[in-house]
């Protein structure tokens, strides 16, 4: 099996969906669950469902992000980690840690990439009138929020919707992709997986 190492920063929601995906002949299978705060509700989920956990603590080490992720590597090559999924990791990574994971490494964000990188895509979705929104799954560059596309869930914006309740309507298509996307990345599989 692919050993595979989920990064969280919150709750964890998205971690859930990939952890109770990796079974039967799924060719991966979870190997840790690390976090920048130790105070993310998905560690102890993680750990309730018999996972590895970790917390490397972003804020010692201040603006010297390259030690932050000198400590974060440690846990990852013990668990011998051959994916990594970030999944509501709220760090921007630097060059030096994503080329050392090229190719291996997956994220989800909440927007159709290439629109609304960054933060507030909700908000932004909705003050631009758009008549869709949705989320992202897709290989980690070193630019935020870039790299190729392994698969995109729609959402149709509503008349009457608040940031609030359209997160939460993505949030449900997060779950049915990016479990579907790691199934076919373990496998080799690379090509975008587009659902509705
Ligand atoms: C998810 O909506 C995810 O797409 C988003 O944070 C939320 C985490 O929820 N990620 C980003 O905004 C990345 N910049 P979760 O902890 O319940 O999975």
């Amino acid at each position: 099996h692919k050993r595979v190492a989920i990064l969280i920063s919150g709750g964890g929601s998205n971690m859930l969906a990939l952890l109770d995906s990796m079974t039967g002949d799924h060719r991966g299978r979870p190997c840790l669950v690390l976090s920048n705060d130790a105070k993310a509700g998905g560690l102890a989920k993680a750990a309730a469902r018999g996972v590895a956990t970790a917390v490397v603590d972003h804020r010692p080490f201040g603006q010297n992000r390259s030690a932050f992720e000198a400590e974060l590597m440690k846990p990852l090559r013990e668990a011998g980690t051959d994916i990594v999924c970030l999944a509501g990791f709220m760090r921007v990574l630097t060059d030096g840690f994503v080329s050392q994971l090229q190719g291996r490494m997956l994220n989800i964000h909440p927007s159709l990439l290439p629109k609304y990188k960054g933060l507030h895509t909700h908000r932004r979705a909705l003050e631009a009138g758009d008549a869709e929104h949705g989320c992202t799954v897709h290989e980690v560059t070193a630019r935020l929020d870039d790299g190729p596309i392994l698969g995109q869930a729609r959402v149709p914006i509503l008349p009457e919707d608040t940031p609030e309740g359209l997160a939460a309507r993505v949030l449900v298509q997060e779950h049915r992709l990016y479990p579907a996307v790691l199934r076919r990345f373990a496998a080799g599989d690379r090509r975008p997986l587009m659902l509705d």
